[in-house]
């Protein structure tokens, strides 16, 4: 399946954003505790889909995230991020493909209890050396675009599971990264801010981010494109699960532009650093 009308940079919009060949991770490999997460799993995720990826408790989701994420290196088989083999990166590379391409959700959102939700959305900028005044500029941005302007000063502990959720977000995406990965991201939310979560993984979809997201709850599944589902570390495609998101979300901005080069949408939303006054 392939969207038309969002391309990947330079224009080869046939490269997978996410593939894997066989990919396989072997925990304590030739031990007793051996534990075999993933076998021969074969993943293709193109830019612009929304996917999810279902499957029970120690099927191998978070493994699989993991390894997507170039968190944890695979036992065997090949990952291919925008084409290029990961395991031929040395570690500043890995580090820049880990910052620039990628955003994480994870599950209990991981905020720092002790910064407010602008410092936890613009933590992640200072590893990308941005000057402090542009950071918090985009932080604020970033926290409007997810409905959280008024909530900037807050601490994770004065907010609600799903506000607290949505800063994850935002810190997810503060780097513009083209792919989301999320795991588990509704799991501790009631069924209605769930649906608001859901909506704006919709959003960003529309604006040409990949979303890549963890579920056991076939409900949240069905608002993907498309489903994978992973059975004792063997992923496959479930033909018919998704139901096609985008034919029930309104048009609306997240805000967050995505990878510049891959927007198809000219401006992006968040401040650039060469576009600000
Ligand atoms: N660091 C590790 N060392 C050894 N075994 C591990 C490690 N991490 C995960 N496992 C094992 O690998 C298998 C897959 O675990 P994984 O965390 O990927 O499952 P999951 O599908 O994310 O489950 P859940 O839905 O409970 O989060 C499980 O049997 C788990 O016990
Ligand atoms: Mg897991």
């Amino acid at each position: 399946m392939s969207r038309t009308g969002v391309r990947a940079a330079g224009g080869d919009g046939d490269v997978p954003v996410i593939e894997t060949r066989a990919l396989e991770k072997i925990y304590s490999e030739g031990t007793e505790a051996e534990v075999v997460a993933l076998r021969g799993v074969d993943l293709r995720i193109m830019r612009g889909e929304f996917v999810a990826i279902m499957g029970p408790s120690g099927s191998g989701k978070s493994t699989l995230m993991n390894l997507i994420g170039a968190l944890d290196t695979p036992s065997a088989g090949v990952y291919l991020c925008d084409g290029v083999d990961v395991s031929t990166l040395d570690r500043e590379a890995l580090a820049r493909l880990r910052r620039d391409k990628i955003g994480f959700v994870f599950q209990g959102f991981n905020l720092l209890p002790r910064m407010s939700a602008l410092d936890n959305v613009a933590m992640p900028l200072g590893y990308a050396s941005v000057p402090p005044a542009e950071r918090l500029e985009r932080a604020q941005a970033a926290l409007e675009a997810v409905g959280l302007g008024a909530r900037t000063g807050h601490r994770p502990s004065e907010l609600s599971g799903g506000q607290q959720q949505r800063v994850a977000i935002a810190r997810a995406l503060i780097n513009r990264p083209p792919v989301l990965l999320a795991d588990e991201p509704t799991g501790a939310l009631d069924t209605r801010t769930g649906e608001e979560i859901l909506a704006l993984f919709k959003r960003l979809r529309d604006e040409g981010h990949t979303v890549v997201l963890i579920t056991h709850d076939p409900d949240v599944a069905a608002h993907a494109d498309r489903t994978y589902v992973m059975r004792d570390g063997e992923l496959d495609e479930e033909p018919g699960l998704g139901m096609n998101g985008r034919a029930s979300v309104e048009s609306g901005d997240s805000g967050f532009g995505s990878d510049p080069n891959a927007d198809p949408n000219p401006q992006s939303r968040i401040p650039n650093p060469g576009s600000t006054p």
